[in-house]
């Protein structure tokens, strides 16, 4: 797989990042990092004319397409705290991302064939699919004519969402929430009676079938032939025939989609849930780079601009400023804070001489500052149980109450 070496400081951009960072944020980062590599390719530096080059459109496809894999395996040792494998440019595309995920330090670790194969399908099954949330998404920053991983990072960011990618990781932990199977007709009436949603089911265009649901299906008995059978398979399979029969989803031609089985799939590939949506991306980033090549040979693109109807009212008497309450007494307005945010701000900012002891007491412990210590108004800690931002006494009072 060539093209899919990182920059040195993409690598670096995101071992800065949390250790525990949701890896689609790490994708994300690493995506924008990117952007600011390349500038002959940009047309915020090169003019806007820059992309009607076919050399330069399909050299920066081939670029995102091999790197995806590797900002995936970055993403995913971020969390287990270990360092990929350096990609192997004789092996193919799932291949190659098993290997930098597996192989550690071992440049002889070959992955298992059959479960390359697997994931293969499964990239396949989501490269494309026409003009859903991140694509349009896609289609949409790069009307502005900015560069591609800059477009590409806004579409992976829609994608995030638990409505559009994150459904799958979603599915996973409903299933796992009802547990078993005789747990599925309380489930259903949860989600008839509109206080739970069934991840998994329903499209925005399928009214019949999702036909990628059944190859998936597939792949994960092939996955569980490899690595053993999930017990969470049973509730979905049962869960799939009991919302099949129920009136409810009959009429609202709801179905299982893509996201119902892929979940159990990668799961059982030893993925954790967070990196599902990851799965999702790596592959998606052709579907959304194809379309970028589309747009910009339409004659007729411009730049979006949705339509806004206004629908509010039409005129309205307001207050003048000086007659409106002030900003503090909005209600809508409580911003929580935390117990370490608290602790902060019950200090305060002493300079040298001006530091000096005075009668005072409470959490200043005697001593009284330049900037004396806010009397921060935020009500009683998270801990009390009480509300915070429910702006009812100060830290001073918190303090003394004790
Ligand atoms: C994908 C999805 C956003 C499509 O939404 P949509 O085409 O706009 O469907 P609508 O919101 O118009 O839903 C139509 C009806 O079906 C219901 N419905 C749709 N999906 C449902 C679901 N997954 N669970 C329960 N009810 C659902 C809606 O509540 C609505 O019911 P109502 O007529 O009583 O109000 C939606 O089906 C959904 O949220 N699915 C779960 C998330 C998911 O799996 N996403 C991955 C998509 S590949």
């Amino acid at each position: 797989m060539r093209h899919s070496a990182l920059p040195v400081p993409v690598i670096a951009a995101i071992e800065a990042l949390p250790h525990d960072a949701h890896p689609m944020g790490v994708i994300l980062a690493g995506l924008n990092a990117l952007s600011t590599f390349h500038p002959e390719q940009n047309p915020a530096l090169q003019g806007g004319g820059i992309y009607r080059s076919h050399d330069v459109q399909d050299k920066q496809i081939v670029r995102i397409i091999g790197k995806m894999t590797t900002l995936a395996a970055h993403a995913y040792h971020r969390n287990t705290g270990r360092t990929p494998a350096h990609p192997n440019q004789t092996m193919g595309y799932a291949e190659n991302f098993l290997y930098m995920l597996d192989a550690g330090l071992d440049p002889n670790h070959r992955p298992n064939p059959r479960l390359a194969k697997a994931l293969d399908v499964m990239f396949l099954l989501h490269a494309e699919h026409e003009m859903n949330c991140s694509t349009a998404a896609a289609r949409h920053l790069a009307s502005s004519g900015v560069d591609v991983y800059s477009a590409v990072a806004g579409a992976v960011g829609a994608l995030y969402g638990p409505l559009h990618g994150g459904a799958n990781e979603a599915v996973l932990k409903m299933l796992a929430r009802i547990g078993n199977k005789e747990a599925i007709p309380a489930f259903l009436k949860r989600v008839k009676d509109k206080k739970e949603k069934m991840f998994g089911f329903g499209h925005r265009v399928y009214k019949n079938f999702d036909p990628r649901a059944n190859v998936i299906r597939e792949v994960a008995e092939e996955v569980f032939r490899l690595v053993g059978r999930d017990p969470l398979i049973d509730v979905a399979v049962e869960l799939e025939k009991a919302a099949r029969q129920d009136e409810y989803f009959v009429q609202r031609k709801l179905y299982p989609n893509v996201d119902f089985y892929s979940g159990l799939v990668y799961r059982a590939l030893g993925f954790p849930p967070e990196f599902f949506t990851v799965l999702f991306a790596v592959p998606r980033a052709a579907g959304y780079l194809a379309h970028w090549r589309e747009s910009l040979t339409d004659p007729d693109a411009k730049i979006a601009r949705p339509q806004q109807v206004y629908q509010g009212e039409w005129l309205r008497a307001y207050p003048a400023l000086a007659a409106r309450p002030p900003a503090s007494s909005d209600s809508m307005w409580h911003v929580q804070v935390s117990n370490a945010s608290r602790r902060r701000l019950a200090g305060g900012s002493s300079s040298g001489k001006e530091f000096r002891p005075s009668s005072g007491g409470g959490v200043t412990g005697g001593k009284s500052f330049a900037h004396p210590p806010r009397d921060v108004g935020l009500g009683p800690a998270f801990s009390s149980g009480v509300v915070p931002g429910d702006a009812t006494g100060g830290v001073d009072k918190l303090f003394h109450a004790r």
